[in-house]
This record gives structure tokens, C-alpha cells and sequence, in this order.
């Protein structure tokens, strides 16, 4: 059974970083990508055993970790992962930062699709690479890409490097076969290598397919995936993630790089974690995965009831919902005072994923993954508030 936890106290950002981040501990937190869920019960006995019984000195992953992995992914997502393809880091973050440094020189450009999660533009921001955004075009609840543009942005700007979120972060969205193909042949005629970061590939909704990006064609030599259970089983903090790299020069390239700044190996907790989430923790991610949808329910049909006005996006993937208050916000200043000053609610504001100001300032990003409680109090106090 599912059980909630009331985070409070506990160090965790979500709940205990509000005062720093919003200036307001008394906020209704609904930000950061993690689960305010029970760990899964085979992960807490494996990393308890571990705990209790074995020194935490230096450790050395065993093939039964790579293997629970390749094991989940071709179950899965259909994807044929070979133990050797796999290289460790410390977090997605860190990996994209990595692979930015490695693929562009300092100055050179690294195109990503916006509105996007905003890591991935600090990665390219501060370590001094040039940021090119393709703004992708709304169309009624969900998005889809000017490629014309896209093409053309990669072009006039040289650009060496493309991250893509699949499923994509803040939008919701799941990418087609046909839309991963077309990006990838863009990026091949001109020489761009790809990291489709795939940490939330198990959230898939509504009849939508998670599609690995690596399996819509033969673009080994120029595509890196990024991939982790972390969000599927809300281990984040344990920094454990895996890097797929089919082509021996491409992996040899990143590998020098991780190895440069002494970025290759993880803690015992996180590999047991891991290994003990991807063998026996699918039931507990079915239950998961069925209050998430029940809480997006809940939000879609109620706006649809109550305030027609707000779109509320078409959640394919993730488990993060955009929410348009166009209709109601023009500045990320009339936003702001209404969702903290009225409401007490800690979003992340639409303009974090974009070029700040009040770019993308008329959206929020909604963590669904809490109790049903949480997400009808936040839709109660902005409806109340609106109305
Ligand atoms: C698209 C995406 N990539 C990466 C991450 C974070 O990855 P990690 O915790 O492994 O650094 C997140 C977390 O929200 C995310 O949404």
C-alpha cells in the first residue's frame, strides 16, 4: 500500500528549502521533481541489510546491478542494453554539465527545446557556452517543434550539441517515433550530437509510449543517453544514474572526460537502492503510478468545471503538469503575488524555463506526485482565489 509521508523536518527540499527558496515556510509545496511517497519496501530491506551488516567502506558494484538495469529497460521500454554500453554518474545533472564541456568549446552553442528544464541551460550558462533556444510552438493543451526553425537555429549558430528531455520536462509531453527521427536527422546532417535524457521515461500516460530515443534508428555514433531510475522510485538523493553509450570512441571521449574530474564511481546505498528498485520494485510503481493519474484527473476535470480558462496540459508523460494562466497573468510579478501571496502555493514558476523575466511567466509546473489531499487544497485555494 501506498503511504504518504509528511516530508516536514525531514531536510528534504521540497518542504524544507520553501523559506529559502520563496522567502515562505507556509507554503503548500507542489515544486521540486521528487515523491512524497514511502520508499518502496524491498528497497528500504535491501538498503537496510546493507545498513546493518556490511562496513560502508569503498564499493564496487557487482554485474547483477548493470544487469537488474538492462533487465528493466528491455522489459520495459524494449531497449537492448549492453552491460558495456553503461557508464556510471553521479546524477543526470552532472552527466549533461559533463557532456556539455566535452562536446562544445567554450563559446560554442548548445541548442535546447523551450520551455525546459532549467539544469539543463545552467549547465550550458555557467560553464560559458552560448545557449540557443528553440521555443516550441503551443498548440491548444500540449506542444510540437518548428523543425524549419530548429534546422535553422542549428545552422546559424554552429551548434555542437542538442539535450533533449524525453519525456520532456515542464510540457508533459511523450515525443513520437516520427518526432524523434525527425530531430535526430536534423542533428545528423549537421553534425550535432544528441543527449536525450530519458529520467522519466516510466511515466507514461493515457495510452502514450515511451519511445528510447536510441531505438528509432542508427545514430550510435552520435547520441548519448541519460537514464535513471531515480524519479521512477524517488531515489534521487542516492546520485546514481546511467549513461548508455553504444559507440566505443563516443564512450571512450565521455569516459576520459568523467575520469578528468574524478566522476565515475557512486555510494554503496545508491547502488543497492538501485539494483533492489529495478528487480523488485514494479508493484509498487503500478501503485504509484495509479495515484498519479487519479490526481491528474482531478486537476483536469476540476479546471474543466470550474475555470475553463486555465489549460490544464495533456499529461503524456512525467509527472509534472504545465498549467496556463494566460488568460488571468501577463508578468511574473501578477503571478507570483497570486500564487504565494494569495494562495500559499510553491510552484515552479513557467519563467524558470525559459530566459526569465516574463518569458513563460503565464505557466506553472505542478508536482502531481503527492497525496490527493495536497493537489485538491492547491486547486481549491487557486479556484477560490480566482473566482
Ligand atoms: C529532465 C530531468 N533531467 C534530470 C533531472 C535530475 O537528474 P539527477 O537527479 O539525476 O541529477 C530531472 C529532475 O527533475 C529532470 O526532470
Amino acid at each position: 500500500m501506498l503511504k504518504y509521508v509528511d516530508r516536514r523536518g525531514t531536510n528534504c527540499s521540497k518542504w524544507d528549502a520553501l523559506e529559502a527558496m520563496y522567502g515562505d515556510k507556509d507554503l503548500l509545496a507542489m515544486w521540486v521533481a521528487d515523491m512524497d511517497f514511502e520508499i518502496a519496501e524491498p528497497i528500504r530491506n535491501a538498503v537496510r541489510n546493507y545498513v546493518d551488516n556490511v562496513p560502508w567502506g569503498y564499493y564496487n558494484p557487482g554485474p547483477g546491478y548493470k544487469q537488474a538495469f538492462i533487465d528493466w529497460e528491455k522489459k520495459y521500454h524494449g531497449y537492448e542494453v549492453k552491460p558495456e554500453w553503461i557508464c556510471f554518474s553521479n546524477g543526470i545533472v552532472s552527466a549533461f554539465y559533463w557532456v556539455t564541456c566535452m562536446a562544445a568549446k567554450p563559446g560554442e552553442a548548445v541548442i535546447l527545446l523551450a520551455p525546459i528544464y532549467y539544469p539543463m541551460m545552467n549547465g550550458v550558462n555557467f560553464n560559458g557556452r552560448k545557449l540557443v533556444l528553440c521555443d516550441m510552438i503551443h498548440e491548444g493543451n500540449t506542444y510540437r517543434v518548428d523543425y524549419e526553425k530548429f534546422e535553422k537555429q542549428i545552422v546559424e549558430n554552429d551548434v555542437k550539441l542538442f539535450i533533449m528531455s524525453s519525456p520532456h520536462n515542464p510540457v508533459g509531453k511523450i515525443w513520437t517515433k516520427e518526432e524523434l527521427k525527425t530531430l535526430m536527422d536534423i542533428c545528423r546532417r549537421h553534425n550535432v550530437l544528441v543527449v536525450s535524457d530519458e529520467i522519466h521515461q516510466d511515466f507514461e500516460w493515457n495510452g502514450h509510449v515511451h519511445t528510447p530515443t536510441a531505438t528509432v534508428g542508427d545514430y550510435d555514433d552520435m547520441l548519448i543517453t541519460m537514464c535513471a531510475v531515480s524519479k521512477t522510485f524517488n531515489l534521487a538523493s542516492c546520485q546514481n544514474s546511467f549513461i548508455i553509450i553504444p559507440d566505443e570512441k563516443l564512450r571512450e571521449q565521455y569516459l576520459t572526460f568523467a575520469r578528468n574530474v574524478h566522476g565515475t564511481d557512486g555510494n554503496g546505498f545508491g547502488y543497492v537502492a538501485v539494483e533492489a528498485a529495478c528487480r523488485e520494485g514494479r508493484p509498487w510503481f503500478e501503485e504509484v503510478k495509479k495515484q498519479i493519474w487519479e490526481n491528474y484527473c482531478y486537476v483536469r476535470d476540476t479546471f474543466a468545471k470550474e475555470l475553463p480558462d486555465v489549460t490544464v496540459a495533456d499529461l503524456q508523460g512525467t509527472y509534472l503538469l504545465w498549467l496556463d494562466f494566460g488568460k488571468y497573468f501577463k508578468t511574473q510579478e501578477e503571478i507570483k503575488e497570486f500564487m504565494q501571496g494569495k494562495c500559499k502555493l510553491a510552484f515552479d514558476y513557467g519563467n524558470w524555463f525559459g530566459r526569465g523575466g516574463d518569458d513563460y511567466c503565464e505557466f506553472v509546473r505542478m508536482n502531481l506526485a503527492t497525496s490527493l489531499e495536497n493537489v485538491k487544497e492547491a486547486c481549491d485555494r487557486m479556484i477560490k482565489n480566482l473566482k
